[in-house]
């Protein structure tokens, strides 16, 4: 029997979507989560910093741009304790500055994916993955690393089809 995990970086509050300010109550990549959780009916474990990014978007914009140009690895809340039980994970997250949040680097270097499947699934607002996939595959060598599911963040709420299809 196949066992899966979603686990998934996305932050509330402002952000920009389709060029403008707003703020948002649930997490693009949440919203999405939810959608893969509704399909599969796979385990969930949300990403949370230890140290929350500003809901301000233009704060938050420069804290990441912070983490990536030092390369850090940010402790995220209740790490799960291990995750052998599960042979596929989903992870998702919002493309930031071309990639990953330094939170889902984390994440993907605690754990051992060796055999496993990897689902990456990445919201954005205008440049697609970005070298977020490359990243994953390059972390993960032992795993097999699925092609990423790109959705652009102010539509994923239509993006239920697409997403039903990559699932
Ligand atoms: C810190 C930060 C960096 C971002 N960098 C990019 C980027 O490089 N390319 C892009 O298309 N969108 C970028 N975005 C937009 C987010 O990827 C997009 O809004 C995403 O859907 C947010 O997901 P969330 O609501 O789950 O956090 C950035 C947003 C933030 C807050």
């Amino acid at each position: 029997m196949t066992k899966a995990l979603i686990a998934y970086f996305s932050r509330k509050g402002e952000n920009y979507v389709n060029g403008e300010i707003k703020s948002l109550e649930i997490g693009n990549t949440e919203v999405a989560a939810q959608m893969i959780q509704e399909l599969t009916g796979a385990d969930m474990f949300h990403i949370e910093p230890v140290q929350e990014y500003s809901t301000d978007y233009n704060v938050c914009i420069e804290e990441a741009k912070r983490d990536k140009g030092a390369n850090i690895r940010p402790e995220f809340k209740n790490p799960l304790a291990d995750i052998s039980e599960y042979d596929t994970v989903y992870i998702g997250f919002p493309n930031y500055w071309g990639t990953m949040p330094m939170h889902v680097w984390t994440f993907m270097e605690r754990y051992d994916f060796s055999g496993k499947t990897i689902k990456p699934f990445c919201t954005h607002e205008g440049s697609d993955i970005g070298s977020s996939e490359q990243d994953i595959r390059n972390l993960c060598p032992n795993s097999k690393v699925e092609n990423a599911l790109s959705i652009h963040g102010a539509s994923v709420s239509e993006a239920k089809a697409s997403i039903e299809n990559w699932v």
